[in-house]
């Protein structure tokens, strides 16, 4: 598996890193993962024998950017350019560039330009997909490549995933959660006595908060999440203008408080239902709620035909824990490839 990584910020260092260390475990189970090129803002490196993990560490941390990667690094160089001027011979794009919901840029032009290069692409990039899901999964059809997306939506937590596997055979009616991890950390630490000041700053520090961190208090990476749900688990051809949304800046200690007294919490939800309603709005729900979770956890609750509602728990947000996901769909991504060729 010859990979090219863009993006070499918090989480693509994680996922650099991850397949290092998972490395014998990955060989056990068949993959060989090699990064042949990756790329940060400022350059990119690239070795089509593979790019050795401490040296990227070492010129990210010295000097900034790959772009310093002795002999096979280049500065000024862009991403794209190793598509476009085929600089490095690649089958799979990890494309985990920050998120912009404007117009998606530079992921959008990465992933589609991927695609018809005839990669197979995996990101963690909401944006492109909030914006243009649709035409995406369209591309990846036409072109016969695979683009998975798990960890765009939880993180740690396998959301996606689980909705496609344990879920299988009934019929999913809509769904609700708490999808941003900075959102409810900061909630919770005004619950026990932060700011929201402090507590924004404390979450940015820990990882957990975008490059621009009004894409989380505003509620638009959590729309962003909805939007991909939509699409993916329920069917429902929808696009970022289509939800409804308004963030946690107008939610004070006072109102926490008020919402404590009443054994009730307030939490940013995002749902969205069977005929395409889609919202993201704080809400008071009970303590007692399965969405009622503490600190920055996740939690996702689906709501199904036949079995009623189950709710999946667990870590979002962080660079280790979106490199999790996007190792858990390396190793899917190899089996789906392998039943291919056994079909053919
Ligand atoms: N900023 C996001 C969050 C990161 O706080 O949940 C994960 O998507």
């Amino acid at each position: 598996m010859k990979i090219v990584l863009f993006g070499y910020g918090n989480v693509g260092r994680a996922v650099a890193r991850l397949i290092e260390v998972r490395r014998s475990y990955l060989e056990r189970i068949g993959l060989y993962p090699k990064l042949v090129a990756v790329a940060d803002s400022s350059g990119v490196a690239i070795n089509p024998r593979g790019l050795d993990y401490s040296k990227l560490e070492e010129v990210k941390q010295k000097k900034g950017s790959v772009g310093f990667y002795p002999d096979c690094g280049k500065i000024g160089v862009k991403a794209i350019e190793i598509i476009s001027d085929r600089l490095a011979d690649a089958d799979i794009l990890i494309e985990v560039t920050p998120t912009n919901i404007v117009d998606g840029e530079p992921g959008l032009t990465h992933i589609r330009e991927a695609l018809k290069a005839g990669l197979h692409v995996i990101t963690a990039n909401k944006g492109p997909l909030a914006l243009a899901m649709p035409s995406l999964l369209e591309l990846a059809r036409y072109t016969g490549r695979e683009i998975m997306f798990s960890g765009t939506v939880g993180g740690g937590t396998p959301f996606i995933r689980f909705a496609e596997k344990c879920l299988i055979g009934d019929l999913i009616l809509g769904l609700e959660g708490v999808l941003n991890g900075t959102c409810n950390y900061i909630l919770s630490s005004m619950e026990g006595g932060l700011s929201f000041e402090e507590a924004l700053k404390k979450a940015q520090r820990l990882g957990y908060a975008e490059a621009d961190p009004s894409m989380d208090i505003d509620g638009w990476d959590t729309a962003c999440k909805i939007v991909i749900l939509a699409v993916h688990i329920l069917g429902i051809r929808i696009t970022l203008r289509d939800v409804y949304v308004r963030g946690i800046r107008d939610v004070t200690e006072k109102d926490l408080a008020e919402a404590l007294r009443r054994g009730s919490t307030i939490k940013l939800i995002g749902s969205v239902d069977s005929m395409g309603k889609a919202t993201v709005i704080p809400i008071e729900i009970p303590r007692s709620s399965p969405l009622a979770v503490p600190g920055n956890l996740n939690a996702l609750t689906f709501h199904v035909e036949d079995l009623g509602s189950i709710t999946v728990v667990g870590k979002g947000a962080g660079g280790v824990e979106t490199a999790h996901a996007i190792l858990k769909d390396l190793i899917e991504l190899k089996a789906r490839l392998r039943s291919r060729s056994m079909a053919t």
